[in-house]
């Protein structure tokens, strides 16, 4: 098989956490990393403007020689996915549809609650997925999530108590019996440890990242060597990054998200 050219799209630096899982499921895989760090947050953004965002970063990769497009970001899949996919001649697999999967799989009494930005949950994205496939669904918005993650507060006593409070009121009311926890923004893996001890302990927390990871490998047929390592697969890969604002800070902050240091980053100005 040729060696697969991999566009992965999102709205700053969280799509790094979709890159991470990529790069050790396919690490025989050219990845063209395109971060509209310019642009953030989709999260509280319409439609209509995610859109457009979106579609001009889809012909941006496809210019640059993707053969696949990765929509990592859960807003951007949530709400355009549709016109990403009208606007791109290449394959495109988004989070929702993988992480709808997954969770679905994982849940024993059909009952899922599901997290992400206030655009994501507005969308009703994951709500139609995980209907579609029969199960009964909460979705609760957490916008302060994104911003204390950005700021490296994943263990600050502070984030522990916001996200308690979310996960009390996503799981109270009728929902306690709920054993699945999907993770529908791309910083929520950030927060996987304190989530577990917040959250309550009988569930499952399921990773949208990992499992769109899985997902873009089955779509490829592509089997991971079972050794070496993740973190070694994880060097086979080439990865390029290009991002809308600052170099320099998509180095600093995008090292946290990806769990390695990121040195060449290409400053990209779109022209609206
Ligand atoms: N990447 C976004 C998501 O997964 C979170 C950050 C943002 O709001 O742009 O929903």
């Amino acid at each position: 098989m040729r060696r697969p050219s991999i566009g992965v799209f999102d709205s700053g630096f969280g799509g790094l956490t979709v890159l991470k899982e990529l790069a050790a499921v396919i690490p025989a895989a050219d990845y063209l990393y395109f971060g509209d760090t310019a642009r953030l947050p989709y999260g509280s953004k319409s439609a209509e403007t995610v859109a457009r965002y979106a579609v001009e970063a889809t012909h941006f990769l496809q210019q640059h020689g993707a053969n696949m497009l990765v929509i990592a970001c859960n807003t951007a899949t949530a709400l355009a996915f549709d016109k990403i996919v009208r606007a791109a001649q290449i394959p495109v697999v988004g989070v929702v549809e993988p992480g709808a999967e997954r969770a679905a799989a994982s849940s024993k009494n059909q009952k899922v609650v599901v997290i992400g930005t206030e655009a994501t949950v507005a969308s009703h994205a994951y709500l139609k997925a995980l209907q579609a496939r029969g199960v009964d669904v909460r979705e609760k918005a957490c916008p302060l999530l994104v911003p204390l993650v950005e700021e490296g507060w994943t263990e600050h006593a502070v984030t522990e108590q916001i996200s308690r409070i979310y996960l009390q009121e996503a799981f109270g009311d009728g929902f306690q019996s709920a054993d699945v926890l999907l993770l529908g923004c791309t910083h929520y893996p950030l927060l996987k440890t304190v989530v577990r001890r917040v959250a309550p302990a009988h569930i499952a927390i399921v990773d949208s990242a990992e499992a769109t990871a899985q997902a873009v490998a089955e779509l490829l047929k592509f089997k991971p060597p079972p050794t070496p390592s993740a973190d070694e697969r994880r060097q086979f890969a080439r990865i390029k990054f290009f991002a809308t604002d600052s170099v320099e800070k998509f180095r600093r902050l995008g090292g946290r998200f990806l769990g390695q240091p990121i040195e060449d980053v290409q400053h990209v100005d779109l022209k609206e």
